[in-house]
């Protein structure tokens, strides 16, 4: 089962996709690259929305998309992407914000660099156990912040999500294979916002199972379905 785990292709709710049509476009494209099942998670910033809001708007963009799925669109689970900030601790109804039917959060870490003290208030999150955290695409990070400050943070009981595009190009690539060896990485998302920004997670498998082998892609899989299932997560250690 290939599971996508981050996209924004639910309809007029952030950067992401911009009409229902270019929400069943983008839908097709995964079908046609043997995606499964995608999490939705469009960006929720707690500086501009409620959460209550929030989950009505996505909800409602959701419902207005229904009518036209088909039969080989992937399965559609809502999440979120939900910025960082010290406060998020506090934030009410924080666990409506993860992934539906799990207690995993993918959390989007500022774009600068990850200090002790931003470090300090994930691992409080991580401590006070209202939610599990997934890191998303941890690879971008690096972009801002120096590779032993991402491994601070991933050092937590954190889990890793890596974006597909990032297995395309020969830079990032490398930083991906890097942050899997060290067991950084459970799963991977498209994080498709259109149809040219982000690609399916199969394009991602393409170039794992090249370098490592079928096999490597199957455990990937086999840790997203264990998320799901909310149980442990096997570390993809290449
Ligand atoms: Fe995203």
């Amino acid at each position: 089962m290939t599971i996508d785990f981050h996209s924004h292709i639910l309809p007029c709710l952030d950067d992401g996709s911009a009409s229902v049509e270019e929400s069943v476009h983008l839908l097709d494209i995964m079908a046609r690259n043997g995606t499964d099942l995608v999490i939705a998670t469009p960006h929720f910033y707690c500086h501009e929305i409620d959460t209550k809001s929030f989950l009505s708007a996505r909800q409602n963009s959701y419902e207005q998309l229904k009518p036209y799925l088909k039969p080989d669109h992937p399965k559609i689970l809502l999440g979120a992407e939900v910025l960082y900030t010290s406060k998020l601790n506090h934030l009410d109804d924080l666990e409506k914000l993860c992934i539906e039917g799990t207690n995993y959060l993918l959390l989007e870490m500022p774009y600068l660099r990850l200090s002790n003290q931003i470090i300090d208030i994930v691992s409080q999150l991580v401590d006070c156990g209202r939610v599990k955290i997934l890191v998303a695409h941890i690879e971008r990070y690096l972009n801002f912040t120096d590779y032993s400050e991402l491994e601070a943070l991933m050092s937590l009981d954190v889990l890793g999500q890596l974006n597909s595009n990032s297995f395309l190009e020969r830079k990032t690539k490398k930083r991906c294979f890097k942050l899997m060896n060290q067991g950084f990485v459970q799963v991977i998302g498209s994080d498709m916002h259109h149809e040219d920004r982000g690609v399916p997670v199969a394009k991602a498998y393409e170039v794992i199972a090249k370098k490592y082998g079928h096999d490597k892609v199957e455990q990937i899989k086999e840790s997203g379905k264990r998320l799901l299932k909310d149980m442990e997560t096997y570390e993809v250690i290449l």
